[in-house]
């Protein structure tokens, strides 16, 4: 019985090691290189080519190697009944958090115009603002971290998602209504949703024009919630001033996309918050146990609601 590595874009020794230390003896395949294919129990995904699951016939559960699942649920040929589980670990919700608080202070106290400031020796001083108003789009285990940070540190924090939430400290909204609310003098708009065929998209003209002149658009949720071209239009209307961004539709960004030369727009390269290969691990043992004594994987996914 074996554990497949399926994530042809990412170096697998540290989780392949971290098993070893966790289950010594496990046997562990690194695709392409997947042996009797039989033997396959627990296959751990990022960026799978699509239909290459369907050649594990006695597979039993499908891990996500990140938080999101949208590289999982987008294969059109994903074998029939293999629950899908997604990885959860507070150090990634908490990792998450202090990046949007990172991307908000640098805002707020207007570091992206000192460091370009820095390039031509200027000396030029500005008030900041004051602590404002953030809306975080999205409350699953990413967005209320943030969000608690955020009002940890004095911002006054709203929070929208699909479903209504109540969290203490945070007002909740949902649905279109809720979401006009929400953004209703923001200074800040903060995408951490699934990327799913409602959320697609969804960082649009029409979310767009309703932020707030001079706030700020942060996305750490998938770079397809945002329409592009859309953002250039609006950041040349000043809604928002200004850009944070850390995915984007096509990875690595292309060399000649005008995000990377725009004023208004802070890249990183897909970085907010970096999957932990131990304890990835610990949740792949964990799993294996479970299928082994016939239970479901925990944190598992719908793939109906798609995430
Ligand atoms: C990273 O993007 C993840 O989904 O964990």
């Amino acid at each position: 019985m074996a554990v497949l590595l399926l994530m042809p874009s990412r170096d697998t020794s540290d989780l392949a090691a971290a098993l070893a230390r966790l289950e010594p003896g496990l046997d562990v395949r690194v695709w392409p290189k997947v042996g009797d294919a039989a033997a396959i129990e627990v296959a751990v995904c990022w960026s799978h080519p699509p239909g290459s699951l369907l050649d594990l016939p006695r597979l039993r559960a499908i891990l996500s190697y990140g938080a999101g699942v949208d590289h999982l649920l987008g294969d059109p040929r994903l074998p029939e009944g293999v629950p899908i589980a997604r990885f959860v670990d507070p150090g990634l919700a908490r990792d998450m958090a202090e990046y949007v608080l990172t991307a908000v202070l640098a805002h707020r106290r207007g570091i992206p115009r000192y460091l370009e400031q820095q390039r031509t020796r200027t000396w030029d001083p500005h008030p900041y603002r004051p602590a404002g108003t953030a809306l975080v789009l999205g409350l699953g285990r990413m967005g209320l971290a943030a969000a608690r940070l955020l009002a940890a540190v004095g911002l006054e924090v709203r929070g929208w998602s699909r479903t209504p939430h109540e969290h203490e400290g945070l007002t909740c909204f949902t649905s279109e209504d809720g979401l006009a609310q929400g953004l209703a003098g923001a200074d800040h708009v903060i995408c951490l949703l699934p990327l799913t065929p409602a959320t697609e998209g969804m960082l649009g003209r029409s979310l767009l024009a309703r932020m707030a002149p001079g706030s700020q658009l942060v996305n750490a949720g998938r770079g397809r919630h945002l329409d592009e071209q859309a953002l250039l239009e609006a950041l040349d209307a000043g809604r928002p001033a200004a850009a944070w961004l850390d995915v984007f539709a096509d990875e690595p960004l292309p060399g000649d996309h005008p995000f990377w030369t725009h004023p208004a727009i802070t890249i990183t390269p897909h970085v907010a918050s970096l999957t932990d290969p131990a304890a990835v691990a610990a949740q792949v043992v964990e799993c294996l146990h479970r299928v082994r004594s016939g239970e479901l994987p925990g944190n598992l996914v719908d793939p109906v609601q798609g995430y």
